[in-house]
């Protein structure tokens, strides 16, 4: 990591820590070999940390304005109702609030504009796969909060979990919204927030945002909008393929399907070829056969019952601290502490 300012970012509060040229090689890399993968599975799939290119992030962004995306408001509601109760929570101690996927930071500036109000002392931190969504982050909470510091990394999940293993100078608060934790499966997100608790101190704090179980209807026309903004942003990965590894989808023949699986608890994303066709990847020297109405699998967005929510802390490490919801009961963010015992627990 090179941990140097980034270009056009002069401003001493505000760097840009990524690994510079090399690493977006070797992003693009590690997208084909996730699309070869994926290709290579039954029924085939693309890993959906690949939404967020430049137009991916664009496309997210319309995403969370449309009415039928209840998600975004309702977290809003959650942050601007209860910002004193979670001001209340961090104990007037000097902290790093650190955001696993910040995106457009839309939500997280309510939270930010209220702590300078209280002149809290602390520095955010946004971790964000996708460079020119955090740069545009940095620049606007650079400009509406210019006494915040801010290190921006650039980054997916797991790389920023070590990354943050290292910042343990003041208490951490990890912010984790937008039911982000739903694109993981039930192991997933279990090693994914173990794989958190051991980046983090005895008594650091988690904000994490959970969409909850509701009405079938809601859910599916949150996932399947009526202006198919939704559609293009989950052909954009076809797009993608086309620009990045040199692919020749028409993406016409592809369709959008969303569907919730009870079973599983999940709204399930599909890109569907309405007919018999090939495709030749590049960068990968290989072509692809599809059969007629075969889907390939993009994204899963689980959604929850409270009970699993207060389970998954309680078998990854962590204490429920408080639980704050939005007036119609849709979405909860779960405010966790990390308990780290001092002694081995006993053998069962
Ligand atoms: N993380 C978002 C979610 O699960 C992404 C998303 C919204 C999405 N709508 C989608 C992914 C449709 C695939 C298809 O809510």
């Amino acid at each position: 990591m090179s941990g140097k300012a980034d270009k056009g970012l002069s401003d001493r509060t505000c760097r840009v820590l990524d690994y510079g040229e090399r690493q977006e090689e070797k992003g693009r890399q590690q997208f084909a070999r996730d699309v070869l993968l994926g290709f290579f599975r039954s029924p085939k799939s693309i890993p959906s940390r690949h939404f967020y290119d430049e137009e991916g992030n664009r496309l997210f962004q319309k995403i969370m304005d449309l009415p039928e995306y209840y998600l975004t408001d309702c977290e809003l509601e959650i942050l601007e109702t209860h910002r004193e109760r979670i001001t209340g929570h961090l104990g007037g101690q000097a902290f790093n609030l650190v955001e696993l996927g910040a995106g457009d930071g839309k939500k997280t500036r309510v939270l930010l504009s209220h702590f300078c109000e209280r002149d809290l002392d602390f520095r955010y931190v946004p971790i964000d796969i996708c460079k020119p969504a955090l740069l545009q982050l940095i620049d606007i909470c650079g400009r509406d909060l210019p006494g915040v510091p801010i290190d921006g990394l650039v980054s997916e999940y797991f790389d920023g979990l070590a990354w943050l293993s290292g910042l343990n100078d003041r208490r951490n608060v990890v912010l984790f919204l937008g039911s982000n934790i739903g694109n993981f499966n039930a192991s997933e997100a279990r090693v994914f927030l173990r794989s958190l608790w051991s980046s983090l101190n005895d008594g650091d704090l988690v904000l994490i945002g959970f969409d909850l179980k509701k009405d079938i209807e809601l859910l599916m026309r949150a996932y399947n909008d009526p202006q198919g903004v939704t559609a293009q942003f989950n052909l954009n990965l076809l797009r993608r393929i086309n620009r990045e590894l040199g692919g020749d989808f028409q993406v016409e023949s592809f369709e959008h399907y969303s569907t919730y699986d009870v079973l599983s608890g999940a709204m399930e994303s599909y890109l569907v070829s309405r007919a018999r066709q090939s495709v030749f990847i590049e960068s990968l020297r290989m072509r692809f056969a599809f059969e007629a109405w075969e889907p390939i699998h993009t994204e899963v967005s689980h959604k929850y019952l409270a009970g699993e929510i207060s389970s998954m802390a309680d078998e990854t490490g962590f204490e429920v601290v408080d639980e704050l919801s939005d007036s119609r009961g849709w979405f909860l963010d779960s405010l966790w502490r990390v308990r780290k015992p001092l002694t081995r627990p006993a053998r069962a």
